[in-house]
């Protein structure tokens, strides 16, 4: 009969053959090709030693395939929780050193246990995936185990924040759980994602493409958009990570962390009130603003890559976690298209859900004309920004740094959808369309009637002035009250600061309802 002593040399023999998921052979494997282990990235994810796993003994259950005879405790993947500066959070990591991480009906009943704990006690989740898929060997267990982790990343939206790193092969409906959460990292060189395989597209589409062509992380960081954020290492991505969590707050019912602030609020930025050219239609760099206003200018950039005519991602005012989207002069002049508008309109709608005030800064020429945007459906997409700023009720502060024109001034956070402080600088230009358009329009007539050319440049350009001069300013809008104030551009920081510290109170509902239809 073994004795109590033998039993906890059991439990500490069969602790250390877990930790080794699929083996020694294997993990060295993992590192050959560069990367870490599911157990290596938990701990650099997570609080030193705060590390609480689940589920260490399970194993899988299935008898095809000769899988009776080869079991491994744990079963490909690692669960549990533990801290990220102090803070609760949930995690899993996929074991590719067990079956290449495959996902079995164990596997996913790990993860949907961590899962439910983490909607339980109000925790953000975050999962590292590095799998082959489906197990094949395990049939349609394997999809049912996916499609209840499905279920539940849908439930989970909007009452915790979700975050999946991709830090390996992520394919075929396995790319569904991270698309439903809020935000994906990808690590280069190594990580991959994409519905159906470069095999499958040759045979399908007689494309030719390796992995990496068809959905690397520079691939999805700048085409498609999936990727929120890319890292050059693993080490670096989970940091990003951890950065990420400390602007987020735990769950739905809680704010962001407040951090304490040694940044002066009141410091003035006097490049500011130089940084708009004169000239209307150069370009500056809205990043440059961010930073001089931002706490210590530091700025954790979504998507920073994709549509980069609109820039989103977090900051602090005072210690005050705040989401901003800026429109981005220096490419695209700053236009709302397609893509800038889905990138923003989801960011905007991820502020709102955790009670994230919003800033916006406007300098945007209006929506991108053209077949191209037509008929890709610039008008339903378009609408998703509309709707995500008119639906949004946290603090939402807007100021105009320059263009805000016609439908695109209505959209980017106006007073109009509820815009709770709207400042504009002095260089703003608050109007239906630029100077240019609007004479042509209004003034084609009587402008034909000029035969010599250069007269009709010279009263063209007349009018246009005499339209900038009338329009392009602020003070049309400030009169009707739409702007509450114009405000110098160096003392953009601490005017923001007192906007957002007046609405901490903010109470604002929308009216009952199942849940709106946002155009999709
Ligand atoms: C069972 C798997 C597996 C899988 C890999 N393995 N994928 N076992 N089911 N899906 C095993 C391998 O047999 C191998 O076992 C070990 O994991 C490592 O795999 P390798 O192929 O040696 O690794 P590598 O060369 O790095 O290639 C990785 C890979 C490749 C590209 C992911 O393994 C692969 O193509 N796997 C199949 C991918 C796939 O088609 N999955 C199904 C997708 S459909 P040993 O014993 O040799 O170490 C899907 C549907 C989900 O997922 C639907 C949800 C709704």
């Amino acid at each position: 009969m073994s004795t109590n002593s033998d039993k906890i040399k059991q439990l500490i023999a069969l602790r250390e053959k877990a930790k080794l998921g699929g083996g020694q052979k294997r993990i060295d494997g993992q590192h050959k090709k560069g990367k870490l282990t599911a157990r290596e990235r938990i701990d650099l994810l997570l609080d030193e030693g705060s590390f609480e796993e689940f589920d260490m003994f399970v194993t899988h259950r299935c008898h095809n395939f000769g899988l009776e005879n080869e079991t491994y405790y744990g079963d490909g993947v690692v669960t549990g929780y533990g801290t990220i500066d102090g803070r609760l959070v949930y995690v899993f990591s996929q074991d590719f050193t067990v079956f290449g991480g495959s996902l079995s009906e164990s596997f996913a009943s790990k993860i949907c246990k961590v899962m439910d704990a983490a909607m339980k006690n109000g925790a953000p989740c975050i999962g590292i995936n590095d799998s082959g898929g489906a197990r094949i060997q395990e049939a349609v267990n394997a999809l049912s185990g996916y499609t209840e982790i499905f279920q539940r990343n849908i439930l989970a939206s909007g009452v915790i924040p979700q975050i999946s790193v991709i830090s390996g092969p992520c394919a075929g409906g396995a790319v569904y759980s991270p698309a439903l959460t809020d935000f994906i990292l990808m690590n280069k060189g190594i990580s991959y994602m994409f519905v159906t395989g470069p095999k499958v597209v040759k045979t399908v589409t007689g494309e030719d493409v390796t992995q990496e062509q068809l959905g690397g992380a520079s691939i999805h960081s700048t085409k498609s958009g999936v990727a929120h954020f890319v890292s050059e290492t693993e080490e670096e991505g989970l940091q990003m990570v951890r950065k990420l969590i400390s602007f987020v707050p735990s769950n739905n019912l809680e704010e962001a962390p407040l951090v304490a602030c040694t940044d002066a609020i009141d410091r003035l930025e006097d490049t500011l009130n130089e940084i708009i050219p004169d000239n209307p239609n150069k370009p500056y760099n809205v990043l440059d603003v961010i930073h001089a206003i931002v706490d210590d200018g530091e700025f954790l950039e979504s998507q920073r890559a994709y549509a980069q005519n609109i820039v989103t991602g977090f900051a602090r005012f005072n210690g005050m976690s705040v989401g901003i989207i800026a429109n981005q002069p220096k490419y695209l002049a700053g236009v709302l298209d397609i893509k800038a508008s889905c990138k923003a309109a989801r960011f905007v709608r991820f502020c709102d859900a955790f009670n994230i005030p919003i800033l916006t800064l406007v300098d945007v020429p209006g929506f991108l004309p053209g077949t191209a945007q037509e008929y890709g459906g610039i008008i339903n997409h378009g609408a998703k920004l509309l709707f995500a700023y008119g639906e949004a009720t946290v603090p939402k502060v807007t100021v105009i740094l320059r263009k805000a024109y016609g439908g695109a001034y209505c959209v980017m956070s106006s007073k109009h959808l509820r815009g709770d402080i709207n400042y504009s600088w002095p260089t703003g230009e608050i109007a239906v369309m630029g100077a240019s358009g609007a004479v042509e329009v209004l003034m084609a007539k009587d402008l034909a009637t000029i035969e010599d050319a250069e007269a009709r440049a010279k009263k063209q350009f007349e009018y246009e002035e005499d339209y900038r001069e009338k329009f392009a300013n602020p003070y049309q809008a400030a009169k009707y009250g739409y702007i509450d104030d114009v405000i110098e551009p160096r003392n953009t920081r601490f005017r923001v600061i007192r906007a957002f510290q007046s609405l901490t109170t903010k109470k604002v509902t929308n009216p009952p309802k199942k849940h709106s239809n946002i155009p999709l």
